[in-house]
């Protein structure tokens, strides 16, 4: 395995260094599902993980470049899962109530992916921005605006000239996709009108540490934010976080709204998870090297358990390969020895193999014409949807094997 030194380190959001309190090893791309011919190219790249203590930022030290990871074959749509429908669907309503009551206000999605959002804006001035080409064009299909382009200063400045400026900015599981973070907020910044406001969410590092979800960390995820680091991003550009709101999709998430300082008045959830985050401390290094060590444990449960499932001859397949998973199965190093192949319902993902550990990826319909012995659940963070879709598997002795919060079979 050799590493691709074509990495990128310029995600700093304070002049302070970054103390590095975690290492994965080296990792593939985590959506970078392969066929057999191009195993020998395959892309790696150092996961660790640091911690600043002035900005309280959780990221990754080096991150590929975003191309490698946003392009016209992106694996990920979010429209596939019935809960994120409903999620987008209660999250646009909850927005217009209270921010966007006319249509001819402007609405912006940084990240649109396949317009599982932003189609609930369809009648309202909109624009969605969306760097993968063929996600994009599932939104454009359903009649949304769609700029196939990164964004940061420069396209927001060129947004303004045409269209004014934002009343509503949202973004969900993207903002912590983007290296160039402080581009972003620069963009936000000249874009936000003056009442407008903010919103987006993404996986929350209280969560990660809460729970060990060390799966959280991959490329993609080059930030993992708290209110903390969230307020002292924003503050550099005279914002301030008015509300928030924790949310369950994607393992925990905390969904933030954000105002030009005094625009909007901040409510008391924001100085209670505050300090909740000070009692759990997520300010402090501290907190974060025992995560670290709660990571190793895990991964020896879990290798352990799927051990003694492979030495029973027991059947072992994973259900949904997640981007998730690909962090899982590298820094744990389990391959199709110990899993003989991960479900899923992605066409795009059918017939290739989970990056570099080469788990071939198989249709839902033969996991459910030819139930394993033990299903790992990498696709934990749609437990509830999948165990009510699966009720048929359970009555049929099948097992569930866990790895969130803790390793357990169930
Ligand atoms: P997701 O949970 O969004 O995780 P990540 O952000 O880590 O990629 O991905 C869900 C994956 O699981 C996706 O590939 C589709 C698959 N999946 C199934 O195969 N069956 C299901 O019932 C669900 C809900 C998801």
């Amino acid at each position: 395995m050799s590493v691709n030194k074509n990495a990128v380190d310029k995600c700093r959001i304070s002049d302070s260094s970054l103390e590095k309190f975690v290492s994965y090893g080296d990792m593939p791309i985590a959506n970078g599902f392969l066929s057999e011919g191009e195993f020998k190219s395959e892309y790696y790249f150092p996961l660790e993980v640091g911690f600043c203590e002035k900005s309280k930022m959780v990221q990754l030290i080096t991150q590929p470049d975003p191309e490698i990871m946003f392009h016209d074959h992106y694996a990920f749509f979010s429209s596939l899962s019935t809960s994120m429908q409903k999620h987008f669907k209660t999250f646009a309503d909850e927005v217009k109530s209270r921010f966007v009551k006319n249509t001819n206000q402007m609405v912006m999605e940084l990240g649109c992916n396949d317009g599982i959002f932003l189609q609930h804006f369809k009648d309202y001035r909109h624009l969605g921005i969306e760097p993968s080409l063929n996600v994009a064009e599932v939104s454009r299909s359903k009649g949304l605006n769609v700029e196939n382009r990164f964004f940061g200063q420069a396209l927001a400045e060129e947004i303004v000239s045409k269209e004014g400026q934002v009343d509503l900015f949202s973004a969900s599981n993207c903002m912590c996709h983007i290296p160039d973070f402080l581009s972003v907020l620069a963009g936000i910044d000249v874009l936000l009108s003056k009442k407008g406001v903010v919103v987006f969410e993404d996986p929350y590092m209280g969560a990660v540490v809460e729970k060990t979800s060390y799966d959280q960390f991959y490329d993609e995820h080059v930030f993992l934010f708290s209110l903390h680091s969230i307020s002292y991003a924003f503050s550099l550009f005279g914002m301030e976080v008015f509300d928030v709101a924790p949310q369950v999709t994607h393992g925990g998430s905390m969904r933030y709204y954000i105002c030009r300082k005094g625009e909007h008045e901040v409510s008391n959830a924001v100085s209670s998870l505050l300090k909740n985050e000070e009692l759990q401390g997520l300010d402090k290094i501290d907190v974060y090297l025992e995560f670290a060590k709660n990571c190793e444990t895990s991964k020896a449960r879990l290798v352990e358990e799927l051990s003694i499932l492979a030495k029973a001859g027991k059947k072992v397949a994973g259900y949904g390969a997640t981007s998730k998973s690909t962090t899982v199965l590298n820094y744990c190093k389990i391959g199709p020895d110990l899993i003989s192949y991960i479900s899923d319902t992605t066409p795009i993902k059918i017939g290739k193999f989970s990056p570099g550990m080469h788990i071939p990826i198989r249709s839902y319909e033969e996991f459910k014409s030819n139930y394993p012995d033990v299903a790992v659940l990498f696709a934990w963070n749609h437990q509830a949807e999948i165990f009510e879709k699966e009720k048929v598997f359970r009555d049929s002795n099948g097992k569930w094997l866990f790895f969130v919060p803790k390793v357990e079979i169930v």
